[in-house]
C-alpha cells in the first residue's frame, strides 16, 4: 500500500459559485490511493500585504496558511486567470507567505490547475504563477497541465465536475503528482 501523503489545495477565487473552488472540491474523489487532499483556510481573511503590519507581527491567517503549507507534503494551486495573470488575492497571499521563516514553499512539491470560462482555460495565469514559484524555490510539476477551458460546460449547476474527459485529465495529473511528491518531497 502506498505511503499516505497530505496535499493542500489553495484556491485563487473567493466567490461562492467559483469553478475553481468546485474543481478543488472534486480532487479528493479523483486522487489515487494514499493521496489525501484537503482545502487550505480561505484567503479572504488575509489582509493586503503591508511591511508595517508585518513589522508589528504576522496576521494569524497568514501564519495559519504558512503552517498548513509547511505541514503538507505538497500543494495544488487551483486558480482563475485575472487580466492574463494571477488573481490579486492569491498573489497577495503568496507575498505574505514569502516573508515567513522557515520559507513554506522552499523545496515544496507544487501542482497547478486553472479553470476559466475562456477557451484558454487560464494558461496565462499558470505561467505567471510558475514564474513566481521559481523565486519561492518551490518544485513545480511540469506535466500533465490542467487547464479547464469553457468551465461553464464542464460543471453541473450544483458545481460538480461532470465532464468525463476533464475528470480523466485531472486523475492523470494527480497520479503524476503523487509520484512527484514521493520522488522529490520530504519535509
Ligand atoms: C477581474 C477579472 C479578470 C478576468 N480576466 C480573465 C482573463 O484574463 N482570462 C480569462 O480566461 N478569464 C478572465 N476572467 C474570467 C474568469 O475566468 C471567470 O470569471 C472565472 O469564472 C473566474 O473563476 P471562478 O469561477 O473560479 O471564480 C476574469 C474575471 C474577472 C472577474
Amino acid at each position: 500500500m502506498p505511503q499516505s501523503r497530505t496535499i493542500l489545495t489553495i484556491c485563487g477565487s473567493l466567490r461562492s459559485g467559483s469553478y475553481n473552488a468546485a474543481l478543488a472540491r472534486a480532487l479528493p474523489a479523483l486522487a489515487p490511493e494514499g493521496l489525501r487532499i484537503v482545502a487550505s483556510p480561505g484567503l479572504d481573511e488575509i489582509p493586503s500585504y503591508n511591511a508595517d503590519v508585518q513589522g508589528a507581527g504576522f496576521p494569524a491567517p497568514v501564519t495559519a496558511l504558512g503552517e498548513a503549507v509547511r505541514q503538507a507534503d505538497g500543494v495544488i494551486f487551483v486558480t482563475p486567470e485575472y487580466n492574463y495573470s494571477v488573481p490579486g488575492v492569491l498573489k497577495n497571499a503568496i507575498d505574505w507567505l514569502s516573508r515567513l521563516q522557515p520559507a513554506p514553499f522552499a523545496g515544496k512539491p507544487v501542482a497547478i490547475q486553472s479553470a476559466s470560462m475562456s477557451v484558454l482555460g487560464g494558461v496565462r495565469a499558470q505561467y505567471h504563477l510558475r514564474q513566481v514559484l521559481v523565486f519561492l524555490d518551490a518544485l513545480v510539476l511540469n506535466k500533465p497541465e490542467i487547464m479547464v477551458a469553457s468551465a461553464q460546460a464542464k460543471f453541473s449547476a450544483e458545481g460538480e465536475l461532470t465532464d468525463a474527459a476533464t475528470r480523466d485529465f485531472v486523475k492523470a495529473q494527480l497520479a503524476a503528482f503523487a509520484g512527484f511528491v514521493d520522488r522529490f518531497g520530504g519535509r
